[in-house]
C-alpha cells in the first residue's frame, strides 16, 4: 500500500513514495535475474567464487588467455539461450511500468542477459554490455551472436581471426552510455536500485547523483547493499515479489492523480 512513510533521521530525500513521479530511473543488478536461474556474482555460490575476476573479466585476462575468456562467456550464453532461463515477475513488472507509466522511465541494467527485453522492455541501457553481441576489438563494430565465439572466428568487418571479443565491459574499462545515464539521473525524481550489491562503481554511485538531484531513492534487495545508507527507503525481499508491488503502487498513484 502506498502511504506516508516515517522519515528517519539521516534521510536525505525530501520526496517519498506516494507522490506522483514524472521521471524514473531504475538500476538493476544480478539479483533481478537470480530467480530466473542466472547466478549472481558475489553470493557464496556466485560466479566470482568460482573464477578469478582478473582471469575472465579484464582486458589483461583476455590478452593472456582468450580461449578461457571465450569459454567463460560461451557457457553463460549457452545457459541464457536454454529453455530454463525465462524472465521472472520482476522483469515483467518493469516492462509493464515502461508501457503504462505516463512519464519517463529509463531502465539501466548492469546485467548482460536479455531478460528485460524478453519481458517486453524497449528502453534499456546495458551499461556493462550484452552477452548476445560480439565486438570487433579493432573497429568497435557490434555483431549479434547466437552461439559460441571462438578465438579462430573471422570478423566480418576486418576479415581477421582473433579480433572478436564479447561485448562485455570488463574491469578497468569504462561502462557504456554514461553521459545518457548521468543526464537521466540529474533529472529524475525517483531512483530505484534493484538486486545490486553496490560494490561496483560507477553504478554504485548513481544513488548519490539521484539524491543530489532531489529524487526519492529506494533500494530493493534481499540484504542491505554496500551503499544502502544513501537510500531514503529500503525494501527487503525477493525482487519477484517487491518489484510487482512497487509497480502496482506507482501505476495506481499516477492514475489517481492524473
Ligand atoms: P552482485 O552479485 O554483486 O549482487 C547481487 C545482489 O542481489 C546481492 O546484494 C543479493 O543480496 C541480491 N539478490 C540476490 N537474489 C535476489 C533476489 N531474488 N531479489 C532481490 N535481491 C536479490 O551483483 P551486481 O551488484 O549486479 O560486472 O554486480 C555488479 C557487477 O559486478 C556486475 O554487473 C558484474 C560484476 O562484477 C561486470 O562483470 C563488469
Amino acid at each position: 500500500m502506498l502511504g506516508k512513510r516515517e522519515v528517519t533521521k539521516g534521510e536525505m530525500s525530501e520526496r517519498e513514495m506516494g507522490e506522483e513521479y514524472q521521471r524514473i530511473v531504475i538500476l538493476t543488478g544480478a539479483g533481478i535475474s537470480a530467480e530466473s536461474g542466472i547466478k549472481t556474482f558475489r553470493a557464496s555460490d556466485g560466479l566470482w567464487e568460482e573464477h578469478r575476476i582478473e582471469d575472465v573479466a579484464t582486458p589483461e585476462g583476455f590478452a593472456a588467455n582468450p580461449r578461457l575468456v571465450h569459454q567463460f562467456y560461451n557457457l553463460r550464453r549457452q545457459q541464457l539461450l536454454g529453455d530454463a532461463v525465462q524472465p521472472n515477475a520482476a522483469h515483467l513488472a518493469l516492462a509493464r511500468l515502461e508501457a503504462e507509466f505516463p512519464g519517463e522511465v529509463l531502465l539501466v541494467t548492469q546485467n548482460i542477459d536479455n531478460l528485460h527485453e524478453r519481458a517486453g522492455c524497449r528502453n534499456v541501457i546495458h551499461m556493462h554490455g550484452e552477452l548476445l553481441k560480439s565486438r570487433c576489438a579493432r573497429s568497435g563494430e557490434l555483431f549479434p551472436v547466437g552461439g559460441d565465439i571462438n578465438v579462430d572466428d573471422v570478423c566480418d568487418c576486418c576479415n581477421l581471426a582473433g579480433s572478436l571479443r564479447p561485448h562485455v565491459v570488463w574491469f578497468g574499462e569504462i561502462p557504456l552510455l554514461m553521459d545518457e545515464i548521468y543526464n537521466a539521473l540529474h533529472q529524475c525524481d525517483l531512483f530505484v536500485a534493484i538486486g545490486t550489491s553496490g560494490n561496483v562503481y560507477p553504478a554504485a554511485g548513481f544513488v548519490r547523483e539521484a539524491v543530489a538531484a532531489g529524487a526519492h531513492t529506494l533500494e530493493i534487495n534481499l540484504e542491505p547493499s554496500a551503499v544502502q545508507s544513501m537510500f531514503a527507503e529500503k525494501r527487503r525481499g525477493l525482487a519477484s515479489e517487491q518489484v510487482p508491488r512497487l509497480v502496482g503502487e506507482l501505476l495506481s498513484v499516477n492514475s489517481m492523480t492524473r
